[in-house]
């Protein structure tokens, strides 16, 4: 690309009103662009001066409030975040990302990833009930706790990565890697103990085990993060817990004894 270059791009997007239109179309739009346009500058400007009818969704234009998602050239992409002229074509497809319903034309609707979250409970849980409701004071870490999870924190739940997920496309209810990702990076903070109360969901036959590392996920993630390996971490955190060992050693005793009810199993 050079420094001053201006280039006429045509964008094909994908119009879609669900609550009059029977189907999809596709409309073109055409507009210069120069080294600095984005690819969410030049559909606003396409809204304010060719067509106010179309609806995209934003706020920051800086990669931090994840609203911004959609299908760019194929490609699960924040639209505040991909510069135009770098994606090195003169027609830009634009698209709502996969796997998620549509509102309308670009904006989706993520209320499904928002409630598996509340499932995982996406927050630090104290043993103490009282001194997590009452804190006496602060929670320090050491240098090498916050290495555990830093890395899978800086999640701006933009959805990228569940839309680029094959399982969830698959498995609606997979509880997808965004999720996961959230669940292992508050399960390994040394200031936590709810992986038992996340187990329930994480352990489920939607749960973590769904995950076949293909790392799809990893490959569109906007903030570097790599969801594909917080989950492999996330499978072994579980596994080595003690409450995931007692479940399974009840679930083999009673697989092995069929006749044996919960309340005759003694440990
Ligand atoms: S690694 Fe797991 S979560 Fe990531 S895309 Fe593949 S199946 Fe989905
Ligand atoms: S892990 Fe990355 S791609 Fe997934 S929601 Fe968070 S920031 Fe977006
Ligand atoms: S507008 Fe906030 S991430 Fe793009």
């Amino acid at each position: 690309m050079m420094k001053n270059e201006v280039r006429k791009i045509k964008f094909k997007v994908f119009r879609f009103n669900p609550a009059v239109d029977s189907s999809p179309t596709w409309k073109i739009y055409e507009i210069e662009a120069d080294r600095s346009l984005t690819v969410l500058d030049a559909l606003l400007k396409i809204k304010e001066e060719q067509d106010p009818s179309l609806s995209v969704r934003y706020s920051c234009r800086q990669a931090i409030c994840g609203s911004c998602g959609m299908m760019i050239n194929g490609k699960q992409r924040l639209a505040c975040f991909t510069r135009v002229l770098e994606l090195n074509s003169n027609t830009v497809v634009v698209e709502p990302l996969n796997n998620y319903p549509i509102i309308r034309d670009l904006v989706t609707d993520f209320s499904d990833l928002f409630k598996k979250e509340k499932a995982i409970k996406p927050y630090i849980i104290r043993d103490d009930v009282e001194e997590m409701l009452n804190p006496t004071g602060m929670y320090l870490q050491k240098p090498e706790e916050l290495l555990e999870y830093i890395q899978f924190a800086d999640c701006i739940e933009c959805g990228l990565c569940s839309s680029a997920c094959p399982t969830y496309s698959t498995d609606s209810l997979f509880l997808t890697p965004m999720i996961l990702n959230k669940a292992y990076r508050f399960s390994v903070d040394s200031r936590d103990a709810g992986l038992a109360f996340r187990l329930p969901a994480l352990d489920s036959e939607h749960g973590c085990w769904r995950c076949h590392f293909a790392a799809a996920c990893s490959s569109v993630c906007p903030k570097g993060i790599d969801p594909a390996k917080s989950i492999q971490l996330l499978k072994r955190l579980i596994t080595s817990s003690t409450i995931f060992k007692r479940t399974r050693k009840k679930e083999l005793q009673m697989v092995s004894r069929p006749h044996a009810t919960e309340s005759t199993i003694i440990f």
